[in-house]
Formats: C-alpha cells, structure tokens, sequence
C-alpha cells in the first residue's frame, strides 16, 4: 500500500482510493454474468480478469493474440473465453466482435481497458495517429459492432485517464486526427483518453430511453506496463514513487470492477469516475458538441477501415 493510500478517504460509494478490486467486488455473486473485457494480460486488466472470474463472472478475455489472452486466462480459476483481439488492426477487430457475437452469450458489461501510453515518436495505422487509433478507435469499432449483444441494462466501461488533461488545448484536433500537423507523445495520448471520455458520454446519449449505460473512468496511477515507451528516467521516477504516490495494481483495478457489476452503480450513465466515485473531466469531457463530432468522425473512420 502507497503512502498516499493511508491518506485518503473514502467517497459516497463507500470506496475510494484505497479500495481493490477485490473489495470493491466483495460478496457479489456473479454467476451467469458475460464480461467483455480488452487487455486482459496486463497491469489492471489482469487484475480485472482475475477478481471478476473470481466472483463468478465468465469473462471474454481479449489480448493483442489469442496465445496471450489463453495463458492470462490460464492463470485465474474461473469460466473464461480466450479471443485475439489486434485494437490496431480493425479486420481483428471486426473478427473478435464475430466471434463474441457468435458465443451467443448477451454481455452484461464491455471493459475497453486496454490501452498504449506516450509513444516517442509518431506512429500511424491507416493513416491514423496510433494511439487514437488502437486506444478510441479501436474500441469504437468493437462496441459499436456488439451493441446487440448487450443486455437491456448491459453497461458499456471505457477505462479513460487523468491524463486527459493533457489533450491539446482545443480539445480532439480533428484535422490532425494524423498526427501529421504535431505530434507530443502525451498530447496524443491525452487526446485519446478524451476520446474515451466523449465516446462513452455519446454512447451514453444514444442509450437514453434504454436500460444500458455508458461511463468513462480515471483508475488512478499505477506502475503497470504502460510506461514501457516512456524515457529510462521517466520510468526509473514511476518506480521510485511506486511506494508513495501509486496505487497498486489491485487498488488499479478497483475503479473500472466497480462501475463495470457494483449494483449501485445500476443505471448511472453518462459519467466519469475516478477512486470509485463519480468525479469531473475538463470542461472538453463534457463538450457535448464535440462528443457529437467525435462520434460522426469515428463512424466514417471505421467505415474507412473496415471496408
Ligand atoms: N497505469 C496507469 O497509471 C494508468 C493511468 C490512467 C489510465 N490508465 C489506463 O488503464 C488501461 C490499462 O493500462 P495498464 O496500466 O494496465 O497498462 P498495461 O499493463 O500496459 O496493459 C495494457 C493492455 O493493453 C493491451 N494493448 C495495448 N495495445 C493493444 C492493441 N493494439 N490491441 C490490443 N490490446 C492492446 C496490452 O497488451 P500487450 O501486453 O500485448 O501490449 C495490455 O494487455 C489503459 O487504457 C490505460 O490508458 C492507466
């Protein structure tokens, strides 16, 4: 446990920073249960497969290959489906929505956890910068191809960032979306953890009238293999603050367990969490015109790349 830890409360939830994934999740019998989960391999997506499968969930563990995704799910006890999922490859994309949809199984919650931090320099798939593209892209081709398996009250958990803040001062640049016009690793990278909050806010709109719901989330900082792009020095200081500053990776987990299956998060949609408790975006998270905008730009998009 951090230091930091010890320090801060718990919110209306009941939980907070301190809180696991497993505490979070205590006593909740999940049987029966279908959760999508990306990144299943790594850092709090591992954790997240773990201590759902534990509780009784069967989980649609999703990695980069199918190879990845059978020894994580090897590694927990539970009722787990091992299926390849490339976020920067949209014919993978589209297979691994296949694939789920023909399980047959309705999905009671999607976790879009995974994710790719700072890339040093400009990378691209189909034109696009990378990080948008595999972290909101990526995403948005896999919910938007299973929104019918949802259950009526299936709740769709984009796993967002602090990091958001770091977006380019207009919010998305819609006509860099390249990465061509500028390029900062943490510009990108913050752009497109906005993309996650303004996608599940748009989601969250179009399931208005429904039982299903949409939340974005911040799981707090945690040293987990997301560094892994970052400077030597970079890393070397996230390793030092690991006991002062960090959450752990339980404590990581915690956030997206809870707003993915806790009962009193039932119906609560169009929001933004972060220590297991409603928190706030800038003031572009909840810009409904450019959640708006993101949307129309990200379905022709994929309609780009799947074609
Ligand atoms: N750690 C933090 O402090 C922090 C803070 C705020 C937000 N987050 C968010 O939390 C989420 C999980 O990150 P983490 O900290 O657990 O990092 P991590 O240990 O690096 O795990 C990231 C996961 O995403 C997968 N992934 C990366 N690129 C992919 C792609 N193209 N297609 C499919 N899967 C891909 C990785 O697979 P491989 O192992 O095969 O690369 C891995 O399973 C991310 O969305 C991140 O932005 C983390």
């Amino acid at each position: 446990m951090s230091l930091l830890s010890m320090f801060k409360g718990k919110g209306p939830s009941g939980f907070g920073y301190g809180s696991t994934a497993e505490e979070v999740t205590e006593g909740l019998d999940l049987t029966g249960r279908t959760i999508l989960l990306t990144g299943c391999n790594s850092g709090i997506g591992k954790e997240t497969l773990r201590v759902l499968s534990k509780r009784g969930a069967h989980v649609i563990a999703a990695a980069r290959t199918v190879e990845k995704a059978q020894a994580a799910c090897g590694e927990v006890g539970g009722e787990t489906t091992a299926v390849a999922c490339e976020l920067s490859d949209p014919a993978s994309v589209k297979a691994c929505a296949a694939e789920v949809a023909g399980l047959g199984r309705r999905l009671d919650a999607i976790i879009c956890n995974a994710g790719i931090m700072a890339l040093p320099k400009l990378q691209q798939k189909h034109g696009y910068e990378l990080q948008f593209f595999t972290n909101h892209i990526g995403h948005f081709i896999l919910v938007t191809s299973l929104l019918q398996s949802l259950t009526d009250n299936g709740r769709v958990v984009v796993v967002s960032s602090g990091a958001h803040k770091g977006a380019p001062p207009e919010g998305i640049q819609f006509d860099n979306l390249s990465g061509e016009r500028g390029y900062t690793p943490f510009g990108a990278y913050g752009q497109s953890k906005l993309a996650n909050i303004l996608f599940a806010n748009e989601l969250a709109k179009r399931f208005e009238g429904t039982g299903k719901t949409a939340n974005s989330l911040h799981p707090g900082v945690i040293h987990t293999n997301l560094g892994r792009s970052m400077p030597a020095i970079a890393r070397s200081a996230m390793a030092v603050a690991v006991p002062v500053v960090l959450k752990s990776v339980p404590q990581g987990a915690a956030t997206q367990c809870y707003v993915a299956v806790h009962p009193r998060v039932e119906g609560v949609t169009g929001k933004y969490f972060a220590d297991c408790n409603e928190s706030h975006t800038t003031r572009h998270g909840r810009d409904e015109a450019m959640a708006a905008k993101l949307w129309e730009a990200s379905e022709k998009i994929a309609a780009e790349v799947t074609a």
